[in-house]
């Protein structure tokens, strides 16, 4: 990586290994994007400005300054006057009205201050935030300042070494003597100059609870297209990411602009094209829902926005993000460690269960070799259902005989780990605590708040709640030997007002929500530098790059069933480290979709996750069971690739309908790992060709097929890197449904 800035005509050039970002001043003043894409060498870009015809700046062609502003590549456009593309910045002052006091929104047009190139990268404090030594990472620092309303942006790019990423956040510092209010303060915009002809699609990630993370591609026409949370968490139904390709784009052409947000609530990503078929990606803290108060002197950070650009394809894009996650953002004592294989007792007993209960399934998962098990809903109050008890975070001994620490030394004892689930976020009605306290809880003034899942969210405005949640979470963690949290969120947010922030603050509480989440997970870690923390949020509600900072892993979705989990998994996979999704295998006929698939193929499906069970282990039949220690001992084999390798897709069965393909190869390029699921058999079908990716031409590997069952490996054949990758190897047609192959490559040198 390199920065570099020409003083004289303020250009400034970010580079990674493959990719430049170029950016200048116009008029010596107006900051622009003159260039974001494959890597140049030269910055002499000052032509593109167009300084000489149309449109002109405001300094060549005064009389039409409008046109200027219409068109162009503002870094972080601001106020609308004449800027009628999409803007970053919006910012009112307090003002008194024919009808009583209010806010006038006031134009800010903040221009070119100063510059400084920083070697690393600095913190945003209180926000997860990507990390990097002088050696991985260069960071430029470019001040704009309106001197007439004392308005100070700052804003910070990083440039990583061995990734194509850069970063972008901003800082907003109320310079002047009274209070502004900032009622819109995106994080990045990103303008391409395109031509007409150049034509593009946008893709972007939706769903639903157990749905998660499907991909959807529609081609830009004239106007907007957006993705967005109003949902106080990322949401199931969005991601907070969006990326521009060429037309056409595959797995391995075409150009792609990509985005995505590191952080957990509200957001706000939109593409637009305008009439001289630029266009424009915006992303940041979704604006509505959101006013925040600066008082003289105050700032206000954004959080950051992750960039990457590929010239070849969606699959540069995926490793350019998972190298970056995995090296700068995922952090603590399972940053770079096998995480332990779980048995999760949620689909196994729902609340139906106590301590002999759970010591049985941790004795005889011990059997077969898993390493944790985690008690999920239900060990508190007096919660037998999802109707009470959330906020009461006391041991139930009428299920847990003396309380948590026997199960936990028994647990132990039996060679397991322990993990617990927590809901701190939420507030049952029924409840001690909010009997107590019903002003704990989110709610506009004389109504009642919303009901979902039974409950209420607790006011992480108020520090008196947050103490309390946090000291009932500490106090449980250290009654006993507890090594592994999940953070459950059931719920979105559905009033965004609290009791407790006086009128002119009410714009604050969804992100001051986030912002309490991010400190009280940080507190948890520094308390218990060793706890893995597995965020999860009614599945994957709130799969985002914020929470990976915190927690290495994330429930991916409530939806375990092995066919659906391929949608699911390929959309998550897209975006994040393989080593960051919590897949389970759990019992069929399945909990969400009652499809019943083989033991073998849920076994493969959740090999693409961090690996665990979520089943009555002394309850499943003895076939299953035996087919157990098969599983966690190729897992164990497999985990230091999977979590470390590089991802490739090879087939998808959202596009083709039959099949699902993908394989991990490892940083050497001398070990590998192929799956694939049948997921029907079809009349007539000839065998599938899978033609392998990112191995070594000149290398010989040895293809073996694996078998989830009985852990036999059969070898195939012995076949050259460019063999394997060009020709492909033949896949045999199964006449069955919910089949599952597992391929292993082995260079032989
Ligand atoms: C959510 C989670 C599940 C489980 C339940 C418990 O739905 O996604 O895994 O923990 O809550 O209520």
């Amino acid at each position: 990586m390199k920065i570099t800035v020409n003083q004289e005509k303020k250009l400034f050039k970010l580079d990674t290994p493959k990719t430049s970002l170029v950016l200048g001043l116009a008029d010596g003043k107006y900051l622009g994007q003159l260039y974001y894409g494959r890597r140049v060498r030269s910055m002499n870009f000052a032509d593109l400005w167009h300084t000489e015809e149309y449109p002109g700046t405001p300094e060549s062609a005064a009389r039409e300054e409008g046109k200027f502003e219409d068109v162009f590549a503002y870094e972080y456009p601001a106020s609308n006057n004449g800027n009628f593309n999409e803007t970053c910045l919006s910012v009112s002052r307090p003002a008194i009205h024919e009808n009583g006091h209010g806010t006038s929104e006031i134009l800010v047009k903040p221009t070119f201050d100063s510059f400084e190139i920083l070697n690393g990268k600095p913190d945003l404090e209180g926000l997860p935030h990507t990390f990097g030594d002088e050696s991985s990472v260069q960071s430029l620092k470019i001040v704009l300042r309106d001197v007439n309303e004392k308005i100070r942006v700052e804003l910070l790019y990083s440039a990583f070494a061995d990734t194509d990423v850069i970063t972008k956040s901003v800082k907003i510092v109320n310079e002047g003597e009274g209070v502004i209010y900032l009622n819109k303060a995106l994080s990045a915009c990103m303008t391409l100059n395109a031509n007409p002809e150049e034509r593009f699609e946008v893709l972007t990630l939706h769903g639903a609870w157990a749905r998660e993370r499907h991909m959807e591609r529609v081609e830009l026409g004239f106007g907007a297209f957006s993705r967005e949370s109003y949902r106080g968490v990322s949401g199931h139904q969005e991601n907070p990411f969006m990326a521009l390709l060429s037309r056409g784009t595959t797995c391995d052409s075409g150009e792609v602009y990509a985005m995505h947000f590191v952080y957990s609530g509200n957001f706000l990503a939109k593409a637009i094209k305008n009439q001289f078929s630029q266009v424009r990606m915006v992303m940041g803290i979704h604006p509505e829902h959101f006013r925040w108060k600066l008082s003289s002197g105050e700032s206000f950070q954004t959080p950051e926005v992750v960039m990457t650009y590929s010239a070849s394809g969606l699959s540069e894009m995926t490793r350019s993000l998972h190298t970056l996650y995995r090296n700068h953002l995922i952090r603590g004592f399972y940053k770079d460690r096998r995480r332990p294989i779980l048995i999760n007792n949620w689909e196994a007993t729902y609340f139906d269960f106590d301590s002999e209960k759970l010591q049985a399934i941790a004795e005889e998962a011990a059997k077969s070799g898993i390493e944790m098990l985690v008690m999920d809903d239900g060990w508190f109050g007096h919660r037998n259902g999802d109707d009470s008890s959330l906020g009461d975070w006391y041991v139930n001994e009428a299920k847990l005989t003396g309380g948590l620490k026997p199960l936990v030394d028994a647990v132990n004892k039996a060679g397991l780990k322990f993990g617990i689930w927590f809901e701190p976020e939420n507030i049952s009605p029924d409840s001690d605590v909010y009997r107590a306290h019903p002003d704990w809880v989110y709610q506009y003034p004389e109504s009642t708040p919303v009901m979902v899942r039974h409950e209420y969210t607790a006011d992480f405005c108020n520090p008196e709640v947050t103490e309390y949640v946090y000291s009932r979470l500490k106090a449980v963690l250290e009654s006993a030997n507890v090594e592994y949290v999940k953070w459950d969120m059931n719920r979105p947010i559905t009033e965004g007002h609290s009791l407790f922030l006086p009128p002119d603050r009410q714009g604050e509480v969804l992100h001051r929500h986030i912002l309490a989440v991010y400190a009280m997970q940080e507190r948890l870690l520094k308390d218990f530098p060793q706890l893995l923390l597995e965020n999860c949020t009614a599945g994957g509600g709130r799969f985002d790059p914020g929470m990976l900072y915190y927690s290495p892993q994330f429930w991916c979705s409530d939806d375990t069933d092995a066919v659906e989990r391929l949608a699911i998994q390929e959309g998550t996979q897209l975006l994040y480290p393989l080593s960051t999704i919590g897949a389970h295998v759990s019992d069929v006929p399945n909990h969400t979709v009652g499809r019943v698939t083989p033991f073998a193929t849920r076994g493969l499906v959740a090999m693409g996750g961090t690996f665990g069970y979520e089943l009555d282990i002394t309850k499943i039949s003895d076939e299953d069971r035996a087919q157990i220690p098969v599983q966690v001992k190729l897992m164990k084999e497999f985990s230091e690739l999977i979590r470390t390798g590089e991802y490739y897709r090879l087939a998808s069965y959202r596009e083709n309908n039959v099949y699902d393909s993908y394989m991990v190869v490892s940083n050497e390029k001398n070990h590998a790992v192929v799956f694939v699921v049948q997921v029907l058999s079809q009349p007539n079908e000839k065998s599938h060709i899978l033609k392998l990716k990112g191995l070594k031409e000149e290398a010989t590997y040895e293809v073996r097929e694996v078998s989830v069952a009985n852990g036999s490996k059969r070898l195939w054949g012995t076949y050259s890197g460019d063999v394997l990758m060009y020709a492909g190897l033949i896949v045999a047609r199964e006449m069955a449904d919910f089949t599952g192959l597992c391929l292993e490559l082995t260079e032989i040198l």
